[in-house]
């Protein structure tokens, strides 16, 4: 049965920076509506919102109190459903972020859990070794630094019982072996299947299932944000019971999708997650972890179209999101950086498969080296000061004007601040640029939406990095350093100038 995201391009809305609707610094639901002709007009599908869900905002919304409810800082539920009523309007679905590795220390169950140690079985909650118990139950360590374990002080004002945290301190894991979280989980996902969203992208769905005994990691790496495959915090056998269960209440709501967040390599790994009843989309990360390299590039689409295919699954693609730096500054930062991105947008693009654009992407947006004192990522802290974390790539978006904060909000105090020098990034400048990021995004996704050359499922490899779908399509990358020939063929699309019937190096065209 064909689904409408096989093909669909998602954008995704960080919702802090996306628009600020009441001048607080801060993006929120109503900003997202207001933008909605601006995405209508760039073509895109279906939003991926980040979590707006009631949060202390320790890791901005993944760490949740009230998995139900809206947090105000983003407005109410009757925002969201103005926000779902004028998207479907235009034709544009809403996926939303679900968060079943862990909540809030905040959320109810864990402030109940920390004042009755009988109450503690909705998370992992253990004895400490050593004979005061003072050493943490194992050597796991956290995503975002330093250990993953956190020792509480009991009722009577004794140092207790450790509880587990693959993240943030005030992020406890929940415990997927007590029957109570699944029913929690499902009253979420009807709560808001149920009011009308089109679908859920779903944290951390590696995680969740622990091993039984919780056994030590055999090699500590403490890396920030980063797991490998050979590791006893992430990819246990029974999370696929987890989304075997997911998929059954999805199955009641036939037209929304599941899309995973799976840090997972081996495409035998991530293919598991895709198995006819469980995810319908996992998030492949290959094209992310690749450089501006020919070989890494081909390598990446090669291996994330076999995994979708090992499983009969939909392939994904994305560039970015709000946890990696942004690609013009991955490949290399200014006028380049800018260049290689818009040619692997054409690639992206070109390829078969669901693709997700993060908010700003289209505008070529860099990351921002910001000063110490804005930054606001756990990550930062719990690295003791050396990793700066992800708070570069979330600065929120320019819209017009010549002056910060660029019509983003009325307030100049945002949130994060936004650099002076943005104004020929705005929106409004772009706009009235044929030549703009902004306009070769949209003539690249209409294209892709209705030329029939992008048909059919699969990539031919001709040579180099060409490739060409089953309708007719060619794309050639050019990630070298001399120019290449131009192919025969009438030119859709290029990423930037062709000279003398070449693509020049950081070039990439589109050809029927
Ligand atoms: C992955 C999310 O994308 C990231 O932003 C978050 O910090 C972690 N999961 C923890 O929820």
């Amino acid at each position: 049965m064909a689904t409408w995201w096989e093909h669909a391009v998602f954008y995704q809305v960080y919702p802090r920076s996306f628009r600020d609707s009441n001048g607080d610094g801060v993006g929120d639901l109503d900003g997202v509506t207001a933008g909605l002709d601006y995405l209508s007009s760039l073509g895109v599908d279906a939003l991926w919102l980040n979590p707006v869900m009631v949060s202390p905002m320790a890791d901005h919304g993944y760490d949740v109190a009230d998995p139900r409810d809206v947090d105000p800082l983003f407005g109410d539920l009757d925002a969201l459903d103005r926000l779902l009523d004028s998207a479907h309007a235009r034709g544009i679905r809403i996926t939303m972020d679900l968060v079943p590795n862990h909540t809030s220390s905040a959320h109810p169950w864990f402030v109940e859990a920390l004042a009755n140690p009988a109450r503690r079985d909705r998370y992992i909650f253990r004895d400490g070794r050593g004979p005061d118990g003072s050493v943490p139950p194992n050597n796991w360590v956290s995503i975002f630094g330093g250990p993953a374990w956190t020792r509480v002080t009991e009722p009577d004002g004794t140092p207790g019982q450790w509880y587990l945290h693959l993240f943030d301190a005030a992020q406890p894991d929940l415990n997927w072996d007590n029957p109570e979280v699944f029913d929690d989980l499902e009253k979420t996902l009807r709560f808001w299947l149920d009011r009308g969203v089109d679908g859920f992208r779903i944290d951390v769905a590696h995680g969740m299932a622990k091993p039984p005994g919780l056994p030590d990691m055999s090699v500590v790496d403490t890396a920030v944000l980063r797991n490998s495959d050979d590791d006893p915090r992430f990819d246990n056998e029974s999370v696929h019971d987890i989304h075997r269960f997911i998929r059954t209440v999805f199955d009641d709501y036939p037209d929304a999708v599941a899309v995973g967040e799976v840090w997972v390599r081996g495409n035998e790994q991530f293919a598991k997650y895709l198995r006819p009843d469980e995810l319908h989309l996992g998030f492949n990360f290959r094209l992310v972890q690749a450089d501006y390299d020919a070989d890494e590039i081909r390598d990446a689409i090669d291996n994330a179209l076999a995994a979708a295919a090992l499983a009969g699954a939909t392939p994904t693609w994305t560039l970015s999101n709000h946890d990696v730096e942004r690609e013009v500054t991955r490949y290399g930062g200014g006028a380049r950086g800018l260049a290689r991105a818009r040619a692997m947008a054409l690639v992206m693009l070109a390829l078969p498969g669901a693709v997700f654009i993060y908010n700003g992407e289209e505008l070529g947006l860099p990351n921002v080296e910001l000063p110490d004192a804005v930054l606001q990522d756990p990550v930062w802290e719990r690295s003791g000061h050396t990793e700066r974390g992800r708070d570069g790539c979330r600065v929120p978006m320019p819209w017009q004007g010549s002056e910060a904060p660029f019509g983003f909000s009325t307030n100049p105090d945002t949130w994060l601040p936004i650099p002076a020098n943005w104004a020929t990034l705005t929106v409004a400048h772009q706009e009235h640029d044929p030549d703009s990021t902004l306009a070769f995004y949209r003539r690249a996704v209409q294209l892709r939406s209705s030329r029939s050359e992008f048909g059919g499922n699969g990539i031919d490899w001709l040579d180099g990095l060409t490739f060409r779908r089953p309708g007719g399509l060619v794309c050639v990358l050019n990630a070298g350093a001399t120019a290449l020939p131009l192919p025969a063929g009438e030119v859709l699309l290029a990423s930037g100038p062709l000279v003398d019937g070449t693509v020049p190096p950081d070039t990439a065209v589109w050809l029927v």
